[in-house]
């Protein structure tokens, strides 16, 4: 499986923060905000990774994460010329998808489990068609919204409903099989003008081929003012209390195998400053 991580969108919940930073390279808590898909990702086992950016942020980008071989896997990088919608990953991806499945996770969300890299390694060995992972909110009008029924089939899947029919929003990350481009191209945009991931979720829904995972532990995203310092806030505790870092593209190299000790060491050493390297310590 490949993964894409999608980082491109004007930030406009974020003016006058975001008009002249990127969003997904803002800081949340100790670390760049793309550090935790780009983590999630690599906890799932996955080795090959397209980012998806505005045309103008992409150098910055290239700049930080530069071609991944530092954590043992491999980044590449496309534009995405207007925010047009999120399934349009999958067509700015096509290429890159090439024969393979893909994970597509958003730039902005973060996801935290005690056991993750177990459950995303779980979901990627079982999976065929579509996937999607919902968790339950408070707020459901916000988000895709997912109806299931008493044994928590999938049902239907609506995107922002004025009457949401659950609490099971459709988180930002999926699986799809090579299919996904050709599904995405079918798309009819929606009365917002962008093509929906609710849609080719729907279209492998009506095909009989989608799974929804509920996904039990935390996930934020930082689209918003308060989310954003609620996120920080989040890392920033967990990491104090626990002593262990979240979302360290270093560590999550080392752990998964992708490179070994000495590998880590070198990395760690021009991080010791900032404190970020002390997490890196796995004498
Ligand atoms: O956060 C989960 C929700 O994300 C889902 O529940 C919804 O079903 C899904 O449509 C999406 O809803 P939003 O309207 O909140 O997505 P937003 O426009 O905020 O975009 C999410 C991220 O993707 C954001 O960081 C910007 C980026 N993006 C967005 C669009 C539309 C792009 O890079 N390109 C785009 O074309």
């Amino acid at each position: 499986m490949k993964g894409i991580i999608l980082a491109g969108g004007t930030g406009s919940r974020l003016f006058p923060i975001t008009q002249a930073v990127c969003k997904q390279l803002m800081p949340i808590y100790d670390k760049p905000m793309i550090y935790y898909p780009l983590s999630t990702l690599m906890q799932a086992g996955i080795q090959e990774i397209l980012i998806i950016t505005t045309p103008e942020d992409q150098p910055k980008f290239k700049s930080l994460l530069l071609d991944g071989s530092q954590w043992g896997v491999q980044l590449e990088y496309a534009v995405q010329e207007k925010p047009c919608g999120l399934a349009d990953a999958f067509i700015v991806g096509e290429d890159f998808i090439g024969s393979d499945s893909v994970a597509m996770i958003l730039g902005d969300n973060i996801f935290y489990g005690a056991d993750l890299a177990e459950q995303l390694q779980t979901a990627v060995a079982d999976f065929t068609g579509g996937m999607g992972f919902a968790v339950e909110v408070e707020n459901p009008e916000r988000y895709g919204i997912y109806e299931f029924d008493e044994e928590m089939q999938v049902l239907s899947i609506e995107e922002k409903p004025a009457k949401p029919k659950s609490h099971y929003a459709n988180s930002g990350l999926y699986f799809f099989d090579n299919r996904v481009p050709r599904i995405a191209k079918a798309v009819t945009p929606s009365q917002r003008g962008e093509i929906e991931i609710t849609s080719v979720l729907d279209a492998y829904l009506q095909m009989g081929e989608l799974k929804v995972s509920l996904f039990g532990d935390v996930w934020l995203d930082t689209g918003t003012i308060d989310s954003l310092v609620d996120a920080n806030d989040f890392v920033r505790v967990m990491q104090n209390r626990t002593g262990k870092i979240i979302a360290s593209p270093e560590l999550t190299a080392y752990q998964q195998g992708f490179i070994d000790r000495e590998q880590l060491e070198k990395l760690a050493r021009p991080l010791e400053k900032s404190g970020y390297g002390k997490y890196l310590d796995v004498r």
